[in-house]
């Protein structure tokens, strides 16, 4: 039996420094970190602060973005040769601990997880919403994307032309929607920081994207409500490749699957060289969300579309810094969130 090492700081520093690097609906960063080092537990916390009341009142896309972080643990731990044992919504009476991650040892050498260009990939992923190339995607990367989302519990699902166009014309009804929905977009915009602002959460308005000269790629409009931050429009590719991720139920449990499914399939595309962006403005509305939903699966409950291909590369985003997303140990009481 061999004994356990202790968690140092340094470790307990680059664990959280991977797991706030994942994407999150308006770069919210909606998580808190907290440490129980007899366990060697790491707590994965929501955060009630930090939430988008009119697009995600369910707190659907937060579950997403807590999963994607928890993915980035999990490669993080092997990393650290740690053997990440996931468990998701581990205590009914706690509903803000979204999962808990326990940094066992030693690592299996068949560890699903272990793959350092996923690793490396974590630092280097940043949301692209420039136009790309159109350069297609080999079907190889395709099929490597689908069969992460599978392995992380979702499932991704690749649409031809027509299902494509499809999508992007819900994406851009949904947009037109969000856009002539004032609290709405007001809600968005109090996500953008000012040019020259230091602030931890929200987005730079470096990282926001042009519109689409050509008006066929509907991406979200950050800057409705304030017209002069708009960027001059620029042509997008003209042959967009979409995915579809979704899942088969649709349970809390299942949005954080989603989540990690998601940032794995991020990653995977990121150490293949890809560039990703993400449109979620059709979850926002839940007619649309339906329409969705690929009506060859009985059940198919629709989480995320991601935009993938070759590209310039996307702006960082702020993160707060990771031990500031660490909060000391308090007791379950002190877990109030009900979600
Ligand atoms: C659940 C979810 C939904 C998102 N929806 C959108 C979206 O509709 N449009 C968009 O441009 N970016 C979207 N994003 C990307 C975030 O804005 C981005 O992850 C965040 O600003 C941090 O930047 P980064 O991805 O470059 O690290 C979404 C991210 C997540 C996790």
């Amino acid at each position: 039996m061999r004994t356990r090492s202790r968690l140092d700081a340094a470790t307990v520093e680059s664990l959280l420094a991977a797991a706030v690097a994942a994407p999150s609906i308006h770069n919210t960063q909606p998580w808190r970190f907290r440490l129980d080092p007899d366990h060697q537990v790491l707590e994965v916390h929501s955060t009630p602060e930090r939430t988008l009341p009119l697009a995600d009142p369910m707190h659907r896309a937060q579950y997403l973005s807590v999963g994607a972080a928890v993915l980035n643990l999990r490669l993080a731990a092997v990393h650290q040769g740690r053997r990440p044992e996931v468990r998701l919504l581990p205590d009914p009476r706690r509903p803000g601990l979204l999962a808990t991650v326990r940094l066992a040892e030693p690592l299996g050498a068949d560890d699903q997880w272990a793959d350092p260009g996923l690793y490396e990939a974590i630092a280097r992923r940043h949301t692209s919403r420039k136009p790309f190339t159109g350069r297609p995607v080999p079907e190889p990367i395709v099929a490597e994307m689908t069969a992460a989302a599978h392995a992380a519990g979702a499932r991704l699902h690749v649409p031809d032309i027509a299902g494509t166009r499809r999508l992007l014309r819900l994406t851009a009804a949904a947009e037109a929607r969000n856009h002539a929905h004032p609290d709405r977009t007001a809600e968005t915009l109090s996500w953008i920081n000012a040019p020259g602002a230091n602030a931890p959460y929200g987005m730079p308005v470096a990282a926001l994207g042009p519109p689409d000269a050509a008006g066929r790629m509907p991406m979200r409009d950050f800057t409705a409500a304030l017209p002069t931050l708009r960027l001059p429009a620029l042509w997008f590719e003209r042959h967009v490749q979409l995915a579809l991720l979704w899942t088969g139920h649709d349970r809390r449990e299942d949005w954080l699957r989603a989540g990690q499914a998601l940032q794995y399939v991020l990653l995977t595309a990121t150490a293949r060289g890809l560039r990703t962006s993400l449109l979620h403005q059709v979850m926002e509305w839940p007619d649309l969300r339906a329409a969705t939903a690929l009506p060859q699966h009985k059940r198919c409950h629709p989480q995320l579309l991601i935009r993938f291909g070759y590209g310039p590369d996307g702006a960082r985003t702020p993160r707060a810094p990771a031990h500031s997303a660490a909060r000391p140990a308090a007791p379950p009481a002190a877990d109030t969130q009900t979600s």
